[in-house]
Parts: C-alpha cells; sequence; structure tokens
C-alpha cells in the first residue's frame, strides 16, 4: 500500500548544488515527489521538528545547522515510503553509511548529513505539518495512488 513521508534536503545540500542529484536517486527509485519547496527553517520549526532530541548534547548544533540556510522540504510517495526514504539515505552517520546510499555517497559528518527523513509513518505526518497546512496535508493524502 502506498503511503507519504516527509523529507528535507539540509542546507549544505543546497548550498553544495546537490538538490538535482538527490531528487533523481528518489525519482529513480520509483518514488514520486508529490510536494516539493525550498524553504528557510526558523528555530521556532526546527525545535518542533527535532523535540524528541531536545535536551541532547547535540540540539543545538543540529538546530543552528538546519537555520543555517534554505533547505528542500519534500513530500515522498510511495509503497512504504518512509522505510524506502530510509533505506535510500542510510545510517545517520556518513561515515558508517554504505556507500551507494545518500549518506554514504554525499554526507560529511553527523551534523551535515544532507538529508532528513520520518522514522515513522506517525511522524511523518507530523513532521508535514509543521510545513505544510492542514488542507495540504489531508489533500496529499488523499492524492495517494
Ligand atoms: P536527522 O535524520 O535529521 O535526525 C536527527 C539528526 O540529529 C540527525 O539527522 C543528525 O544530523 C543529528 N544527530 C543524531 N545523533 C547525533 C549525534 N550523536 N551527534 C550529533 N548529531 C546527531
Amino acid at each position: 500500500m502506498a503511503e507519504i513521508t516527509f523529507v528535507f534536503l539540509k542546507p549544505e545540500a543546497v548550498r553544495r548544488g546537490l538538490m538535482g542529484e538527490i531528487i533523481a536517486r528518489i525519482e529513480r527509485k520509483g518514488l514520486r515527489i508529490r510536494a516539493m519547496r525550498l524553504h528557510r527553517m526558523s528555530r521556532e520549526e526546527a525545535e518542533r521538528l527535532y523535540d524528541v532530541h531536545r535536551g541532547k548534547e547535540f540540539f543545538d548544533r543540529l538546530v543552528r545547522h538546519v537555520t543555517s540556510g534554505p533547505v528542500l522540504l519534500m513530500v515522498v510517495e510511495g509503497p512504504r515510503a518512509v522505510e524506502a526514504m530510509r533505506k535510500l539515505i542510510g545510517a545517520t552517520d556518513p561515515v558508517k553509511a554504505q556507500p551507494g546510499t545518500i549518506r554514504g555517497d554525499y554526507g560529511l559528518d553527523i551534523t551535515q548529513n544532507v538529508i532528513h527523513a520520518a522514522d515513522s509513518p506517525e511522524r511523518a505526518v507530523k513532521e508535514m505539518r509543521i510545513f505544510f497546512t492542514e488542507e495540504e496535508v489531508k489533500a496529499l493524502w488523499e492524492g495517494v495512488e
């Protein structure tokens, strides 16, 4: 059964001109990009997005990083899209991520790991709602093929 997930390319991916290559990988996999927008994330949005990491030693560094420049927000659709995207991006730490995965091929370190993808369907909806209106999220879900 198809589902949608929330993905975003981090500021260094945009800055380094990697958007095209990463989008191509997602499309080549057969996943469909249903929504996409360049966005300058506010501190409030970043803190909501990463609420589960609040209080951890890397939290401030993470928030500072994702608010340091424009990010590319995406909603991606496909069969088990959440799991498929997580496989495609690879392990959180790019040094440990397998070559052939997006982080394994383009990531520099655990902060500059180029891409984020929601880790469960519930988180995907929660994260989408930070950046897309209720109506947009509803329409995206209703359009799932
Ligand atoms: P992301 O998939 O965006 O979700 C949470 C982010 O926190 C993760 O990618 C990393 O960039 C960051 N992160 C997770 N663990 C650590 C860590 N131990 N040190 C620094 N950053 C981390």
